[in-house]
């Protein structure tokens, strides 16, 4: 069967077909049906299915024979190491600290926060959660304490795993520090945590709270998988909306196998014995998906890679592993991508390795821009496949599904739905929009296995931020069009999340950082467009009246405060003080008409902007810090 008889196979019978999806799956008692409506736009998978992830990710295939096989694969060129684990030593590993958390108190339902590195120790805290019905919250590193206490707060987590450090190039990340800090400002205080001490930085823990990963474990007794309902969330995942506080993805379990397990062989064409890697990281959506529960669910080796695309320590390191490992599909972001092209623009260390194994390379994250997937196409030789998705979904809404049938390549597309999605361009009316024409991007409900259930203590913002504005579709929050082949285009984002280095960010949460400055009267954060992340934070301020401190000095202190509370991984290093915002004359500050002027894009005076004379303003902003060159005059 081709792409369109599998999507039509989907569409004639979208029961039929993810039950046959589920078969794939072990159940300790197998669902009913697939699909439960529970009126409101509300739907469930498998919802009366009993099953258990981590038997599905990893004791299966030690039940299968193949306990011996590669299960895990860390690469950290920061540390100059490589070990892999098996499958049988992964379960070993994760029962152990799951009845370790059992014998702690942790029981099915209570929620456990992970705040580690790309160490296979943050894999096995996630299936060790999975293994007894605990639902994890994974923290990426790069966030500073106060984003992990505003987490600890939502999901009230009865522990926290965390590691003592993480490696950033030439840069100890001192997690034990942040996390202290975190507990200290959060109101809700977890029972106990438990901190895996790496040689690099041994943490001093704190009497009667923290627990040393190996003293916590010693002579426990290991815990069995825990049947749970197909509904039960598996995880939690915070990410980045319009304001400061973070969206908790809810996933649930039985959806999010299923649909794991068909993406593996569908759209990647990866099967139990193959090698995958995907070089992203767990704190993100991919590393949940791809680094962690998809290939080892399908039985695959997956690579856990400490490190970055050059630098650590050249701009060769993904060839070699892809080499020395047989990597068969790879999965990075094309700002990685753009980063080793500008280091290596005519692919000598691509030459340097043998990537017979390779069949693949594919993107997602962010838009993938033709020169970098052209770049890509040439050096390696292998077919280069964009695909879109989101947290929200948990895996491709469009891909050129490689295990189906190759389709063309389209530049600049992430090629077509896949089953489970039907995604139509909406005027604002919510009309549909003919091939060709810009709209929003939004998805016939219910959306497939796998996608976002809810939001985590938040119905109602789930319903406003996703549902509401399209009746009976999800809003994707991006824009894009259709060709007349159904392949989709996606352009930008309808609201003010803001992507950098492949990092979803929320330009309103840091507006909300910087309104909080004591001098600052009012702000506004834009992303512009940059060659390497494909956007940058760029922050306006305006100063209260009668403050005349030195401007360079304000805007130091507020890069400050966002890394500070934000963390680093927000990349706001671009701050002006400006004397006005450029605002409509309702008081609307026109965010997108700035962003146009940084890009140099033409845009259209505003019928009803106060004062066009403040543009230039912001014009002459943008080029002292370097950008807003190109404007037409
Ligand atoms: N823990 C702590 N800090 C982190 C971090 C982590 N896990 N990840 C990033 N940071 C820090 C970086 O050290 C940097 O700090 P600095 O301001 O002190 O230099 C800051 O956050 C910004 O990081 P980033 O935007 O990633 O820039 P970079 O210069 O370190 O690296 C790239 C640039 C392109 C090489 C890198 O962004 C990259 O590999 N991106 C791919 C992203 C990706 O895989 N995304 C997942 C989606 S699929
Ligand atoms: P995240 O939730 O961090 O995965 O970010 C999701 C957002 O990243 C999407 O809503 C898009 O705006 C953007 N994105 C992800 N993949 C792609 C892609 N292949 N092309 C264009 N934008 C993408």
């Amino acid at each position: 069967m081709g792409y369109n008889d599998v999507y039509e196979a989907w569409k004639s019978d979208p029961e039929g077909f993810w039950m046959e999806a589920a078969q794939a799956i072990d159940w300790h008692e197998a669902p009913s049906k697939a699909l439960f409506d529970k009126g409101g736009d509300m739907y469930e998978w498998f919802a009366d299915g009993m099953v258990n992830t981590c038997w599905n990710a990893v004791d299966r295939h030690v039940e299968a024979g193949r306990g011996d096989e590669i299960a895990i694969m860390h690469e950290s060129p920061i540390t100059h190491s490589s070990k892999g684990i098996t499958y049988s030593e992964l379960r070993d590993r994760v029962a152990s600290l799951a009845g370790a958390l059992k014998m702690r108190g942790v029981e099915k339902g209570d929620r456990v926060i992970i705040y580690m590195p790309m160490i296979p120790e943050a894999l096995e805290a996630m299936l060790a959660c999975a293994r007894i019905g605990a639902v994890h919250s994974v923290v990426f590193g790069g966030f500073a304490a106060h984003e992990l206490a505003v987490r600890i707060d939502d999901c009230t987590p009865k522990a926290i795993i965390a590691s003592s450090c993480g490696l950033e190039p030439g840069r100890v990340v001192h997690y034990k520090p942040l996390l202290d800090e975190a507990i200290e400002q959060a109101s809700h205080k977890p029972e106990f945590c438990v901190v895996f001490q790496r040689e690099q930085e041994v943490a001093k823990l704190i009497e009667g709270r923290d627990f040393s990963w190996h003293g916590f474990q010693y002579g426990v007794k290991p815990a069995e998988c825990v049947p749970v309902e197909g509904n039960h969330p598996a995880y939690i995942l915070y990410t980045s909306g319009t304001t400061g506080q973070p969206k908790g993805v809810v996933r649930s379990t039985a959806g999010h196998l299923v649909a794991l397990q068909w993406s593996m062989k569908n759209i990647y064409n990866i099967e139990a014995g193959d090698r995958f890697w995907a070089a992203s990281d767990v704190g993100w959506v991919v590393g949940h998906s791809y680094i962690c529960y998809g290939p080892l669910i399908a039985g695959a080796q997956t690579i856990v890679f400490e490190g970055k695309p050059i630098g650590t320590p050249h701009a060769g390191v993904f060839w070699r592993i892809i080499q020395n490992h047989r990597v068969k599909s790879f999965f990075t972001a094309p700002t990685a991508l753009r980063a080793i092209r500008r280091a290596d623009p005519d692919g000598e260390w691509i030459k340097r390795y043998k990537l017979h194994d390779l069949q693949a390379l594919f993107l997602a994250g962010e838009r993938a821009d033709p020169s970098t997937i052209e770049w890509a196409q040439k050096h390696l030789g292998v077919p280069v496949i964009d695909h879109w998705w989101q947290t929200e979904t948990g895996w491709g809404i469009a891909a050129n599904p490689i295990g189906i049938e190759e389709l063309p390549v389209k530049l600049g597309s992430p090629s077509v739905p896949m089953p489970g999605y039907d995604v139509r361009i909406l005027d604002e009316g919510g009309h549909e929009m003919p091939a060709g024409e810009l709209g929003a991007i939004a998805i016939k409900l219910p959306l497939p296995p796998g996608t976002l259930q809810t939001l985590w203590n938040a119905e109602e913002r789930f319903r406003k931020s996703y549902l509401t504005q399209f009746p009976g579709y999800y809003e994707t929050g991006d824009a894009g069009m259709k060709d007349e082949d159904g392949y989709l285009y996606i352009m930008s984002r309808t609201d003010d999340v803001i992507n950098v280095a492949g990092h979803r960010l929320s330009t309103g949460a840091m507006e909300e950082v910087l309104a909080s400055h004591p001098d600052v009267a009012e702000c506004a954060v834009i992303g512009v467009a940059d060659e390497l992340k494909g956007q940058m934070p760029v922050g306006f301020i305006c100063l209260s009246s009668g403050v005349e401190r030195d401007h360079a000095e304000v805007c130091k202190e507020c890069v400050r405060m966002v890394r500070d509370q934000i963390g680093p991984v927000a990349a706001f290093k671009l701050c002006a003080v400006v004397e006005r915002l450029p605002k409509t004359r309702s008081g609307k500050i026109l965010r997108a008409t700035m962003v146009k002027i940084a890009d140099g894009e033409s845009f259209k005076m505003p019928a009803t902007i106060d004062d066009p004379a403040i543009l230039d303003e912001i014009r002459e902003a943008l080029q002292g810090l370097g950008y807003g060159k190109k404007v037409p005059a």
